[in-house]
């Protein structure tokens, strides 16, 4: 179906360029600039594929048949914007995803936390980048867990792909995706239903889900701990520097930044320190 509508339009124009050829080289020029200015996602020759192949998608369903078209409609509408963004992100995730750093929450950073927030009792968490919601409900999870009674904690849970928030609002998982949650939270925090499990309320009412794009600042001020794991990965270098820049703006003073175990802040000159612990490696805003 797809390639006989596309394969009639291009046709159409008068040209019988293979499929390959849908995104040329001015056009993919074009769309990576607009997706990278409102988003920081950088697209490269190696992943153009993917481009074309959503892009396809987006003019298919919009019954459009010009990527010139399409792109003067998300100028001008906010909300197809949004929705070719949201198409073009890669979502990958699961609970417990690098056990590693969830070990150090508990055992490097919850104990400095506990004395450095004493008066307070509340302990405030960023997920961002949140994907489906299973990194944000591990959070909550071991938080539940592990804070001595008469603490709180908030998880904010952000992404720029609402289809993701909607899934991580709704807390069902189906039974292929809890693999990694171990037996006892599986018991205490979700509930068994027919072909997967809901988050109980519990701890779905600690995670606030909310659209954001990490392009612009978040207005959240005085984080104790922010993960953005497996995103930057998707930024340029520049991306990466601005978007860290706003989380030393979001973050409390002495708070904690995990970022994913493949991605580094190595030779970016930030502000935050490097910590090397016994678990994981993370780094932290020491003023
Ligand atoms: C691979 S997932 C990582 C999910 C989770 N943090 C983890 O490590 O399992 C990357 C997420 O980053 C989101 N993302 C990409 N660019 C973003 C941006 N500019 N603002 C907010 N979220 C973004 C994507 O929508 C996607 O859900």
């Amino acid at each position: 179906m797809l390639f006989s509508y596309f394969a009639r339009e291009i046709a159409g124009k008068g040209a019988s360029r293979p499929m390959s050829d849908f995104l040329g080289d001015a056009d993919f020029e074009l769309y990576r600039k607009t997706i990278y200015d409102e988003s920081g996602i950088t697209f490269s020759a190696t992943n153009r594929s993917i481009l074309e192949s959503r892009l396809k998608e987006r003019l298919r369903e919009k019954k459009i048949d010009s990527l010139r078209t399409y792109h003067d409609l998300i100028i001008k509408d906010r909300e197809e914007m949004k929705t070719l963004l949201d198409s073009v992100t890669t979502n990958l995730t699961r609970f417990f995803r690098n056990q590693a750093h969830f070990d150090a929450m508990e055992k490097a950073v919850a104990p400095e936390l506990l004395k450095l927030r004493q008066a307070e009792r509340k302990i405030r968490v960023w997920s961002a980048g949140c994907s489906t919601g299973e990194e944000p409900y591990t959070i909550a999870m071991l938080l539940k867990e592990i804070l001595p009674p008469g603490w709180g904690f908030e998880v904010v849970a952000s992404d720029i792909s609402l289809k993701c928030l909607m899934v991580g609002k709704e807390g069902f998982y189906a039974d292929s995706r809890i693999s990694g949650i171990p037996e006892a939270y599986l018991q205490k925090y979700m509930d068994k239903k027919p072909g997967g499990y809901q988050i109980k309320d519990s701890i779905r009412e600690t995670v606030r889900f909310d659209y954001h794009n990490l392009k612009n600042d978040s207005g959240l001020r005085g984080l104790d701990v922010v993960f953005c794991r497996n995103v930057l990965i998707y930024f340029d270098e520049a991306a990466q520097k601005a978007t860290i820049e706003r989380f030393w703006e979001a973050m409390a003073p002495k708070s904690f930044l995990f970022i994913g175990h493949s991605e580094s802040l190595f030779g970016m000159n930030t502000r935050f320190e490097f910590v090397k612990t016994d678990w994981a490696t993370f780094y932290r805003k020491n003023s």
